[in-house]
């Protein structure tokens, strides 16, 4: 018997993007930066530099693993006990990610936030945060929020403070008010990064980790790779994620 072809049809035209796996929020510690430089006899702030370089690396992969947030500890409050020309150092890099980076976030539909306290910043920085968030605002393919002078503690202290004018009280509304005293949002955390070999939280999303996963590489951050973060999306995926419940299999 003659059997007619297969004819497979071909699609009329390719889809502009593939849709995304999963939609994550993926927080990561980048830690490691002072030991990856002066392991190599360099200046820490030459680890920083590298860390900038990675960061934009991992923001440029971040869309294509199914990550829809991506929240970067940048600068702790607690980094203001380090001397003040490692700080200023950090800073001013910071501001010449912004400056540099604005554009191609816009292109690349990035929106950029930033979590933590405004006021300690040089006011030059602060006006380039106000103007980033601005020209980035209608970004839709990544939430890229950077925490600069960011404590989870003080934020959770100042939302409960705020919160007794609020008349309907819920975890959720709790929730809202963290969002506003943050500015960038408040959004639960599927999976928390740490590089650099520590294994704490180091006063980072708190609240929003309630229920994440944890990976801890002992990689500093300026090797970090796009590579790993996709083994740290996989592993995440193997992941039975109950939040209290029983697993499916035994519940039946
Ligand atoms: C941790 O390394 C890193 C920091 C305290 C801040 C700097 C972070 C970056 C440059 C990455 C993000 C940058 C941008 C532009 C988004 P560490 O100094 O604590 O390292 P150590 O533990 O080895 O001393």
């Amino acid at each position: 018997m003659h059997m007619a072809p297969i004819v497979l049809q071909q699609p009329t035209a390719l889809p502009q993007e593939l849709p995304p796996r999963r939609s994550l929020h993926v927080a990561i510690i980048s830690d490691g930066n002072g030991r990856w430089a002066t392991s190599r006899g360099l200046p820490r702030s030459a680890g920083h530099r590298a860390g900038a370089q990675t960061a934009r690396r991992i923001i440029a992969a971040a869309p294509g693993l199914g990550i829809h947030t991506l929240t970067l500890f940048a600068l702790s409050s607690a980094n203001w006990k380090r001397p003040p020309a490692e700080v200023a150092g950090i800073l001013r890099l910071l501001h010449e990610y912004l400056l540099t980076e604005t554009s191609n976030c816009m292109a690349e539909g990035v929106r950029l936030s930033i979590i933590g306290r405004r006021d300690r910043m040089p006011s030059t920085l602060r006006d380039a945060v106000a103007d980033a968030e601005a020209a980035t605002a209608n970004g839709t393919r990544l939430h890229l929020r950077l925490a600069i002078d960011y404590s989870a503690r003080e934020a959770i202290f100042h939302a409960a403070c705020r919160f007794y004018k609020v008349t309907k009280l819920s975890s959720d509304t709790f929730g809202d008010v963290l969002s506003e005293v943050l500015r960038g949002g408040s959004t639960d955390v599927d999976l928390l990064i740490r590089t650099g070999g520590e294994q704490r939280l180091s006063d980072f999303l708190l609240w929003e980790c309630a229920f994440a996963e944890f990976v801890f590489l002992t990689k500093r951050w300026p090797d970090f790779t796009a590579a790993d973060l996709e083994s740290a999306v996989q592993e995440y995926g193997h992941r039975e994620r109950t939040r209290g419940a029983l697993p499916d299999a035994i519940a039946g």
